[in-house]
């Protein structure tokens, strides 16, 4: 696996693969990679005939009360796990490299990013597409692969694409979780011990709100009612957000009748975890 740190460089070995007519399947990420990540980057491998990933700590989707300091960093163990996979280039750019001195453009997409997440990170999305936009530029990508972990994420970075006419197929991967349930996130390793039985609320109380909606449930207020005792019972858990939004404009829904997502944010001690899942169907 070749480590490309520059993006000039990045752009030169993409462009050439492009003219021998290879296929570049691409995963962006913060790094300390996951088997999400990994799972993630096994789907590019099948997707492409070469596959690329970055690792890149994004300083500007983090506000300055947020984690970036001290967002968990393993760039070494992330090449082994990377080159493992077969990957054929880890892009790892300096925030130097993706933002030089005089830097001043972003891009900021409309609606979708204005609930969930949004609400809740107002700089966020805005960090998310213009990162993502700029590396795509570097990688030049013909595929992209993305989680459902990060449901707003992936509509967000479809909705831009479709957009801003960029030439680069998205693929949505399903959300990869832990035995017990967890949702595997790089932020789980912030969790104490006495913490990870308060996280596994979250995939606990999705299940509970499939079951009533299986059970014939279409009020969005009882079931996120339900959600959310359940998230709270107990105590130690303090829920940023739950809702249940239109799965295309991430808009809030008063009735489920259609595939719905079921979203949740939720503050366990210091870590903010996130969890969702579609009810009523696949989107
Ligand atoms: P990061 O949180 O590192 O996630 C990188 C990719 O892995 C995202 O597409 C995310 O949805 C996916 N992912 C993370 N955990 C997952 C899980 N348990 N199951 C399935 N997929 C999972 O998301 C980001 O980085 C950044 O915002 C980024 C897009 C790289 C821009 O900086």
């Amino acid at each position: 696996m070749r480590i490309v740190e520059n993006v000039a460089e990045m752009r030169r070995l993409a462009e050439a693969w492009r003219a021998e007519g290879e296929k570049i399947a691409f995963v962006p990420t913060m790094g300390f990679l996951h088997e999400g990540h990994l799972s993630l980057l096994r789907t590019a491998r099948g997707l492409g005939t070469k596959s690329v990933i970055s690792i890149f700590v994004n300083p500007a989707q983090f506000a300055p009360t947020e984690d970036f300091a001290s967002y968990p960093r393993d760039l070494r163990r992330d090449l082994d796990l990377s080159a493992k996979i077969g990957t054929d280039i880890a892009f790892t750019p300096s925030a130097e490299q993706m933002y030089p001195e005089g830097f001043q453009t972003c891009v900021e997409v409309g609606r979708v990013t204005k609930n969930l997440c949004g609400a809740s990170r107002p700089i966020f999305f805005r960090g998310v597409a213009t990162v993502v936009t700029k590396l795509f530029n570097a990688v030049k990508p013909h595929a992209a692969v993305f989680g459902q972990k990060d449901f707003q994420q992936l509509v967000t970075i479809r909705r831009m694409v479709k957009d801003l006419n960029m030439d680069v197929e998205i693929v949505g991967h399903p959300i990869v979780r832990e035995e017990d349930g967890l949702a595997m996130s790089s932020r789980n390793t912030y969790l104490t011990p006495d913490e990870r039985p308060i996280a596994l609320r979250l995939s606990r109380s999705l299940e509970l709100a499939r079951q009533l909606v299986n059970a014939g449930q279409k009020d969005a207020g009882a079931i996120l009612k339900a959600v959310s005792d359940r998230i709270s019972e107990g105590g130690g858990a303090v829920i940023d957000y739950a809702r249940l939004c239109n799965t295309e404009t991430i808009e809030d829904v008063e009735i489920v009748d259609g595939p719905t997502l079921l979203a949740l944010a939720v503050w366990v001690g210091k870590t903010r975890l996130i969890d969702n899942c579609v009810l009523g169907g696949e989107p």
